[in-house]
């Protein structure tokens, strides 16, 4: 395909001559799509060099650009006309008109990805053609996990629009685990003071015997916050933030001790974790935990506004490997198990979620959290990231509830990319880009009804072996294409996907990251810079999990 367009769209049909874009073309933005007409004329300056006049008129982007909303277009679907006239780009709504904007980008060429002109004499031109374009899944988002290696502001920026390239929608931030904790938060000064910063950190997987003895941390200010939202919305893109409860919290308890289980533990002891694994340490299912929990997510959810964009109004509060060892020693956690008249652990876990799946409908915003959060009872208003395979998602969405597939055997993408020796700090199933884009995210047990839970699907990045953005760029691309093209893209059944086809694809979108400036993993494999010799992985011996 000579567009080479991922993810690749419904239709294309090609015509036959090609649009000049020259120093006469000008930028139409018609009522509703401004924002984008300011977005694409930003990029399209900085990349061509030329001026890209604003047109009052559309007869005066005649030979350019016209972005427009049509509304016989669904939300997010558009049409990119590329003849005579110019090139017309129409969406059922801005962010339909975003989509294809992207598009236009990437039949620009990969120099439409610099942010300067690279070649004086360059000519660009788009080939005559129609494309008709739409998603097939509402959520499409990548979770990145900034807590555990903090991603500096303008990493996650860059990611968004890395994400918005590939026409994802969801960022899924994990602002909060054990070892780390990223967000401001006022009322609670030592979240931060103490929370986001460890003084070493374990290299590799925790067999491993290397430590990295330099202290390692960082957090968005409120304004941060507000900022990366911000400039999420531009780009049509929904930022949810992922408070982590009730496990996952040493780092929270290492700043406010009364926080943790202190009659089985000295949790004033406690500092924020350095290690990695499944920590026993977790949070008191208290009214106090509760209280301080929501003064957390009074000031989150002013940070994440509802409106902000597509899928705003969630929040998720993790929920995930909440191990009950302490709880169970707790005589205060058995005398609140006894006092609420709860069964078990499994039903005290659901009594805190179901605290904040109330707390948050009553605020108008939404719960999401990891699957395990179905034990003792799934909360009402409850939505779930289906991450221990298929059968959480399964299982929520025959109970009516919403789900968003993230399988680890299929999705995870700190997981390696190749079965053989040079991957660095290789971690858990090997999964290949053909892998990833060979991954269904709508279980073939669900009737049509339950089918239509799936909101889509996302990736997860988590970083315990990521200790900076070039190892998150590692670990994310390409395959983070191949998930793009999984949730926007209509694709035949698995086997019967043209890998070889977006392989080819794939040949022109490698020269698009390397104009975005993005160090994916080659075809080819690591080149010695991006190996991690002697750094242990896991399994530690022996081959990986067959998936
Ligand atoms: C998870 O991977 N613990 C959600």
């Amino acid at each position: 395909m000579p567009t080479a367009l991922i993810p690749a769209p419904r239709g294309v049909v090609a015509g036959a001559g090609e649009t000049r874009l020259t120093e006469d073309s000008g930028l139409y933005a018609g009522a509703g799509t401004e924002g984008v007409g300011r977005w694409l004329g930003g990029v399209l300056r900085a990349a061509t060099g030329l001026p890209w006049r604003e047109a009052r008129e559309p007869a005066e982007a005649r030979d350019g650009v016209r972005l427009a909303l049509a509304p016989g277009l669904a939300p997010e679907a558009y049409r990119l006309v590329s003849d005579r006239t110019g090139v017309l780009v129409e969406g059922g709504d801005a962010a339909g008109v975003l989509h294809g904007a992207q598009t236009l980008r990437q039949l620009l060429g990969a120099d439409a990805f610099r942010r300067a002109p690279v070649r004086r004499d360059r000519v660009w031109t788009v080939p005559h053609l129609t494309v008709e374009d739409a998603p097939r899944f509402r959520w499409r988002g990548l979770m990145l996990d900034v807590a555990r290696h903090f991603m500096p502001k303008e990493g996650v920026l860059r990611y968004l629009d890395l994400m918005s390239a590939h026409k994802l929608n969801v960022l899924h931030l994990h602002l909060t685990d054990d070892q780390g904790w990223r967000v401001e938060i006022q009322r609670y000064p030592r979240l931060t003071e103490v929370g986001s910063w460890r003084a070493r950190t374990k290299i590799g997987h925790r067999a491993s015997p290397l430590w990295d003895d330099r202290p390692h941390g960082g957090h968005y200010t409120q304004d941060d916050l507000r900022e990366i939202v911000a400039y999420a919305a531009e780009r049509h893109i929904g930022v949810v933030p992922e408070i982590d409860v009730p496990g996952h919290s040493q780092a929270a308890i290492a700043a406010y001790p009364e926080l943790g289980n202190s009659d089985v533990v000295d949790t004033a002891a406690l500092t924020v974790w350095d290690t990695w694994g499944i920590n026993p340490n977790v949070l008191a299912p208290t009214e106090d935990t509760l209280r301080f929990y929501e003064g957390v997510l009074e000031e989150v959810l002013d940070l994440f506004p509802a409106d902000a964009g597509p899928f705003s109004p969630f929040v998720h509060i993790g929920g995930d490997e909440c191990v009950k060892d302490q709880w169970r020693a707790s005589p205060a956690a058995r005398e609140q198990i006894a006092s609420l008249g709860l069964a078990d652990e499994d039903a005290l876990q659901s009594w805190f979620i179901g605290h904040f799946d109330r707390w948050l409908a009553e605020r108008g915003r939404r719960l999401i959290g990891w699957d395990e959060i179905l034990q003792g009872g799934l909360a009402p208003g409850a939505a779930v990231s289906s991450w221990r395979g298929y059968a959480g998602g399964v299982t929520a969405a025959r109970a009516g509830h919403d789900v968003v597939m993230c399988p680890e055997q299929q999705v995870y993408l700190d997981h390696r990319q190749d079965a053989g020796p040079d991957e660095p700090v290789p971690i858990g199933y090997v999964r290949t880009l053909e892998d990833v884009y060979r991954f269904e995210p709508v279980p073939a047990e669900l009737t049509p009804e339950e089918r239509t839970r799936v909101l889509g699907t996302q990736a997860n990045v988590w970083t315990e072996v990521m200790e900076d953005q070039g190892r998150v760029d590692y670990q994310t691309f390409p395959r983070l294409a191949a998930l793009a093209e999984v949730a926007w893209s209509e694709l035949p059944a698995p086997a019967d996907r043209d890998f070889p086809g977006f392989e080819r694809r794939m040949t022109e979108h490698y020269r698009r990251l390397d104009a975005l400036g993005v160090a994916y993993r080659p075809p080819g494999g690591p080149p010695p810079w991006q190996r991690r010799p002697g750094v242990l992985g896991r399994p530690v011996d022996g081959p990986p999990p067959a998936v």
